[in-house]
């Protein structure tokens, strides 16, 4: 038999969950009503986030990515972005709540806070390290939620087999071919930027020695018009959208919480607005956006080598 609407999403179940620390729904004024109704609201978009952070980390986390399969890691990854800018305007609903009526419940709070939301440590450690100015900062914390792999580690693994100049890693001639492009590549670099090329070179040869990850994203973000590097360079830019959506989520929450609490510290113990804005200083994807400040201009591009190889017949 066909269950009706309310039976097939619990709707009675979930509307029996705003009571409040009381357990007494009748007890809590439409302020506070509405402050539970927001952050279970926000929990619930964490959950979907959470479960779509997994389906594209275990999507990835293969030692081949068959081309069809990033389109579907790009569509979770979408739902993901939606979902988060979505909830960076849900703070608007959070700021009617007046500074000086909040007071009249904070109390209640005692030590809670958003602060020990576990899906939302869930949600950073699905994505990856934290850092901060060059400087991990995610901590012992963020290691007990970690689970097999972070999104981050699948996609370092990816591009580090992405085939460069038309060679595949682990073929003979690799090492010598992506040598080549990265000298060359330096070369160019070092012509139309002479005094950014020490951090160039520091990014695409640490210590001396080519990093393939790094020097496989630069190719894609260099020749992303090749056909068969078009989807991996929309799962790259998705991935920095997914993080540029977060940050204005951590930043519009510091300047809701600015509105509501002013310079007062939190309950969580943090000095509240101060913490909140450094907050929103975390980098997960590092590599992806530091290639940005090293890309040259098509036109001095090394010529490409292999064409075919990405499916250009050319002209
Ligand atoms: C009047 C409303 C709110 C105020 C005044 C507020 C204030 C704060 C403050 C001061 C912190 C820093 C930690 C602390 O010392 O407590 C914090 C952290 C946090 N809040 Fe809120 N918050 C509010 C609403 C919300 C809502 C609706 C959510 C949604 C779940 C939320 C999620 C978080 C999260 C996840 C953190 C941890 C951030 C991090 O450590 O990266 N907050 N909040």
């Amino acid at each position: 038999m066909s269950p009706t609407y309310g039976e097939y999403l619990k709707i009675e179940e979930l509307l029996k969950l705003q009571t409040g620390i009381d357990g007494d729904e009748s007890k809590l004024s439409n302020d506070e009503l509405h402050f539970i109704i927001v952050h279970q609201n926000f929990e619930l978009w964490f959950k979907l986030i959470i479960s779509e952070l997994r389906c594209t980390r275990d999507i990835l986390d293969t030692d081949y990515v068959e081309e069809t399969k990033i389109p579907q890691a790009v569509h979770h990854m979408g739902r993901v972005i939606e979902t988060f800018r979505l909830m960076a305007l849900q703070w608007k609903v959070v700021e009617t709540l007046e500074p000086q009526d909040f007071l009249n419940f904070r109390e209640k709070l005692g030590t809670a806070s958003g602060f020990e939301s576990f899906q939302m440590r869930k949600m950073e450690a699905l994505m990856g390290e934290i850092w901060v100015d060059g400087k991990p900062v995610s901590g012992k914390a963020w290691e007990s939620f970690k689970e097999k792999k972070s999104l981050y580690e699948v996609i370092c693994e990816w591009l580090h087999r992405t085939p460069i100049q038309g060679s595949t890693l682990g073929s003979s001639s690799d090492g010598e071919t992506v040598s080549n492009f990265v000298e060359s590549f330096l070369e160019k670099h070092k012509s139309l930027y002479p005094d950014h090329n020490a951090e160039a070179r520091e990014f695409l040869k640490p210590e001396d020695k080519v990093h393939r990850g790094r020097s496989g994203l630069l190719f894609i973000e260099s020749y992303r018009e090749l056909p068969l590097l078009a989807w991996p360079r929309k799962l790259i830019s998705t991935l920095i959208e997914l993080e540029e959506v977060m940050v204005l989520w951590r930043s519009s929450h510091a300047r809701m919480v600015e509105r509501v609490i002013g310079r007062r510290v939190g309950t969580g113990g943090s000095s509240g607005v101060d913490y909140l804005d450094m907050t929103a200083k975390y980098r997960v994807f590092v590599d992806l956006w530091s290639v940005r400040s090293i890309l040259i201009k098509k036109s001095a591009l090394p010529e490409l080598q292999n064409p075919e190889f990405y499916g250009f017949k050319g002209d």
